[in-house]
């Protein structure tokens, strides 16, 4: 394993790692991605034997250019260009019938693949250099909070890398939103980086919810779970280890009011606490409006 600081060397090392069929660790917008050559079968299944990760659950394509979609995906639907031109590169994951160039390995056995092109200039450079598209989940053991800065890595798993890429903290702290374009309508599979009114009104029309058409590949009532348990609140106990919008207790953490500063914090906020030891994390609940869509849906999953 190899540790490198934001750097040309750092950045060619990842690349030549990846291009060579080995795992990476590499930041992005989002959460730091365990990435592989997308194309390679053998280089993709490192990943699944990393993280623990059901080989029933996909992986999320990542290209340098809006302009490589062509090798991956089949064919892109117009309301799919309208959201690429809005917000790639960008925290948006689409999710599009495949190309025979993506192994099976990648998608799941599905006919469809998960896109993303990246904002965040260190792996577009890494994906650009390695000249592949590159598939990456979130670089945290299956069911556990993704990583947001290099310090949340998991020592074994850092150790499953040849390099790890450190490029200090992400900038949107939650995973990529999703929207399936393979459904009529279009349906968002996971709220997240951008925000359902962001896409609407792009796309001049609403999309479906997940639940309503089909269960999305690789969407858990339990995720993003710390080690304590989790339970939401109206309001925590004084005494509790907990997330709060106004600090009243010597072991809560304040959160944001501002939904993306939230989101920023969230997965640091409950990593700080594991490892603080609590065997009980309290989260107040934030308002029930289309802003907290995508935090909400990750501390619901990580309270199960
Ligand atoms: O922000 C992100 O998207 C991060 C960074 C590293 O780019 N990646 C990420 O990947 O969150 P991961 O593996 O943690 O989440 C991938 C999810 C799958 O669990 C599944 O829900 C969905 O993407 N997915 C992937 N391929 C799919 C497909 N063909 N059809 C439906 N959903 C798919
Ligand atoms: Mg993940």
């Amino acid at each position: 394993l190899r540790l490198y600081k934001e750097s040309d060397e750092g950045i060619e090392a990842a690349a030549a790692a990846i291009k060579g069929g080995e795992l990476a660790i590499i930041p992005t917008e989002t959460v730091y991605g365990l990435a592989a050559k997308a194309l390679d079968p053998d280089a993709v299944a490192k990943i699944f034997t990393a993280k623990g990760r059901p080989a029933e659950n996909p992986l999320i394509v990542h290209i340098a250019d809006p302009g490589d979609l062509e090798q991956v995906a089949a064919s892109v639907p117009d309301g799919a260009r309208r959201l690429i031109s809005a917000y790639w590169p960008g925290p948006l994951t689409l999710v599009l019938t495949k190309t025979p160039l993506v192994p099976f390995r990648v998608t799941a056995g599905l006919d469809t693949v998960a896109v993303r092109c990246p904002a965040q200039p260190v792996a577009r450079r890494v994906i650009e250099l390695a000249g592949v598209p590159v598939a990456a989940p979130s670089a945290n053991r299956f069911m556990e909070v993704s990583p947001t800065r290099v310090e949340h890595l998991d020592p074994e798993l850092m150790e499953q890398a040849a390099v790890v890429l450190d490029s200090g903290p992400c900038e949107v702290g939650l995973e990529s939103t999703i929207v399936d374009f393979t459904v009529n309508p279009p349906a968002i599979l996971r709220p997240g980086g951008i925000s359902r009114d962001q896409l609407e009104r792009v796309l001049g029309a609403k999309l479906q919810i997940t639940s309503e058409h089909r269960k999305a590949p690789g969407q858990y009532a339990r995720h993003y779970s710390p080690k304590a348990k989790v339970r939401l609140v109206q309001s925590a106990d004084p005494d509790a280890a907990a997330l709060v919008f106004n600090k009243h207790g010597s072991r809560h953490f304040e959160m944001s009011s501002d939904p993306e500063q939230y989101g920023r914090d969230l997965y640091d906020a409950l990593i700080q606490l594991d490892k603080s030891g609590a065997d009980e994390i309290q989260i107040e609940i934030p308002p029930r409006t289309v802003e907290w869509e995508a935090v909400r849906d990750r501390i619901e999953k990580a309270a199960g």
